[in-house]
């Protein structure tokens, strides 16, 4: 079969300063996939390459085998791709509600049963469902963020570093749910500096170094990878 979403060769750049550089990446069907690399790596760089905030100088993405180039951002979203951006933007003015319902498209019902479902994976948020947007913690404000991508009920999510400025208790919590996002249909791309968090979570990863793909398996081989363990790991 062939994957959800396919990077091939890309490349981006911001005036001279490149950005990344032949990326080659897939997701498929049913997989949570870690993007990693430190701060400036290309990460979200590339989410935004898929979603469509960044236009690239060279390669070719596919999404559901389309080819993405010329498609507009709210094209991409129709399709299925959602997205959770780096830095947790939620509407402060308005409630956990509201915030979920502006950002469905779909009816009433189908909008309820979103939500409940979002409740379901967040049951913090439900607590907060009254709350405005401005008086909840980082870590809701993070759950909020990713309960609003997954309101349109995606078939890929981007989330971009989910865990940053998170305790790590909260970062447990809200990474931790990544699974049951992919067990219930959604299959995601987790750009992540948290390395030893994504790799316990995710089924495979790639690392970006300075915009270029250096090391790619799956997670639990990254696990061990000596290479990784001293660069990220601590060992
Ligand atoms: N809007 C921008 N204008 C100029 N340079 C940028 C811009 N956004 C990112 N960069 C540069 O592109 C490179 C990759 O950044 P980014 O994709 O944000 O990395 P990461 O998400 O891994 O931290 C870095 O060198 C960064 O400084
Ligand atoms: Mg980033």
């Amino acid at each position: 079969m062939r994957p959800l979403l396919e990077v091939k060769a890309l490349s981006a750049r911001y005036g001279q300063i490149v950005a990344l550089q032949d990326v080659v990446l897939e997701v498929r069907a049913g997989e949570a996939v870690a993007l990693l690399g430190a701060n400036g790596a290309g990460k979200s760089t590339l989410i935004k390459s898929v979603m469509g905030f960044v236009a690239p100088a060279a390669g070719e993405i596919f999404y559901d085998g389309r080819r993405l180039a010329g498609v507009a951002v709210c094209e991409r979203a129709r399709g299925g791709i959602g997205y959770a951006p780096e830095g947790r933007r939620v509407f402060p003015g308005m409630s956990v509600r509201e915030n979920l319902e502006v950002a469905s498209r779909a009816g009433r019902a189908r909008t309820l049963a979103r939500m409940e479902a979002v409740y379901e994976l967040f049951p913090a948020l439900a607590q907060k469902a009254a709350a405005l947007g401005w008086q909840l913690s980082g870590g809701q404000q993070q759950m909020l963020a990713i309960g609003r991508a997954l309101m349109t009920a995606p078939r890929l999510l981007l989330l971009d570093e989910p865990s940053l400025g998170l305790s790590p208790i909260l970062t447990k919590e809200v990474l931790g749910r990544v699974r049951a996002i992919v067990r219930s249909g959604t299959s995601v791309l987790l750009a992540e500096q948290n390395v030893a968090k994504a790799l316990e979570i995710a089924d495979r990863a790639y690392v970006l170094e300075v915009g270029r793909v250096v090391q790619e398996g799956p997670a639990q081989e990254l696990r061990q990878n000596p290479r990784i363990r001293e660069a990220f790991l601590g060992a």
